[in-house]
């Protein structure tokens, strides 16, 4: 199964519009069927994808299937609110808690009741407040601010992060304590451009949802767009190919995408980027004895260094090239004359040697 479809997600999905789950690669597919056999546990479940890879999705997707589908499914996103709001967002606060609080209000925990609980960026949770989910978690209630009686919660938690959290452990920033009451279940969602056999199903998927969208009748991938899809590496992951998508059929003519309709940025840096044109020829590095050489001539602080280096190099190439003009020049790349020059200067070719060769 590839294509599942939730009964009622339009109502529910308000950032994640997909009501369909694409997953046609294998390695999707497996996930799928890792994330099925999860869903129906109780157990809090971490996820960890780049941006735009259907981390949210995947999330809703848990829900449904779990017990817990027809109960509520309140995502909140942890770096959205200012540090001071955090608490009261997620535990609730009674009537004066702090100024401005004229009513009591619940938290997420106890709008999710029932159902589960979806924190996104829980990376971005403060150190504070990664202490008391840590205690919700384990005793199973919350206190709202001002208030003095727990409020017995049953949710599942289903957390999100673009980081890792691993790292952010070593770093201080996120708890070992929590991060190990998280890890419990996780799922990993790649990037699309190691699961490339998504690219084209997504890709018609998305044309016909926004060709339904757009009141257009239908619309379709020329083979060479096709291909340029295939090849680009998708920093942007799901989302910035549905947006490259709506642009392209917004441009497109005749209803036919063709590649200079799909507006594609690559991101990554020069020289890890496979490319449908040849790599531009780059120089290769210095390799490192001769920079530490320089390193150490810096050092000694040589008066007319330059003048030194360049002497060095014309000279040692002229001997590596036993006494030859024509092959130093080609050695380095310069003309022969310039060669024959340079070497009168710096006194390694007598006048009347000049001449020859
Ligand atoms: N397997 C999929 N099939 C169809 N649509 C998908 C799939 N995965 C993601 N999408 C769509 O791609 C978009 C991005 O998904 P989602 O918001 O879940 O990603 P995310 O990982 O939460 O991103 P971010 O890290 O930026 O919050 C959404 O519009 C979603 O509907
Ligand atoms: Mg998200």
């Amino acid at each position: 199964m590839s294509l599942l479809t939730h009964p009622n997600a339009r109502e529910l999905t308000k950032s994640v519009r997909a009501t369909v789950l694409v997953f046609k690669d294998p390695r999707s597919q497996e996930l799928l069927s890792r994330i099925e056999r999860l869903a129906p546990s109780e157990a809090n479940t971490l996820i960890i994808g780049e941006t735009g890879t259907g981390k949210e999705l995947v999330a809703r997707h848990i829900h449904q299937l779990s017990r817990r589908g027809r109960e509520p499914f309140v995502a909140v996103n942890c770096g959205a609110f200012a540090e001071s709001l955090v608490e009261s967002e997620l535990f609730g606060h009674e009537k004066g808690a702090f100024t401005g609080a004229t009513n009591a209000k619940a938290g997420w925990f106890e709008a999710a009741n029932g159902g589960t609980l979806f924190l996104d960026e829980i990376g971005d949770l403060p150190l504070n407040m990664q202490v008391k989910l840590l205690r919700v978690l384990q005793e199973r209630e919350v206190v709202r601010l001002g208030s003095r009686t727990p409020v017995p919660i049953n949710v599942r938690l289903v957390a999100a992060t673009n980081v890792n959290l691993a790292d952010a452990v070593v770093a201080g920033n996120f708890r070992e304590d929590l991060f190990y009451r998280l890890h419990v279940a996780t799922i990993r969602l790649p990037p699309l451009r190691e699961r490339p056999g998504d690219i084209l199903p997504l890709a018609e998927f998305f044309v016909e949802e926004h060709c339904q969208r757009l009141g257009y009748s239908r619309a379709s991938l020329s083979p060479e767009s096709e291909r340029k899809l295939l090849a680009h590496s998708w920093p942007g992951n799901i989302r910035e190919l549905e947006n490259a998508i709506h642009h392209a059929l917004l441009v497109c003519r005749q209803q036919v995408v063709q590649p200079g309709d799909l507006h594609l940025v690559d991101m990554r840096p020069m020289g890890v980027r496979v490319e449908e044109h040849a790599l531009p020829l780059r120089l290769p590095a210095a390799p490192p004895d001769l920079e530490a050489a320089l390193t150490a001539l810096f050092e000694q602080n040589i008066p007319e260094l330059y003048e030194h280096i360049e002497e060095t190099v014309f000279r040692t190439a002229y001997r590596f090239c036993h006494g030859n003009q024509l092959q130093t020049g080609r050695l380095l790349n310069i003309s022969r004359n310039i060669v024959r020059a340079r070497l009168e200067k710096i006194g390694e070719l007598r006048r009347s040697d000049a001449a020859q060769i």
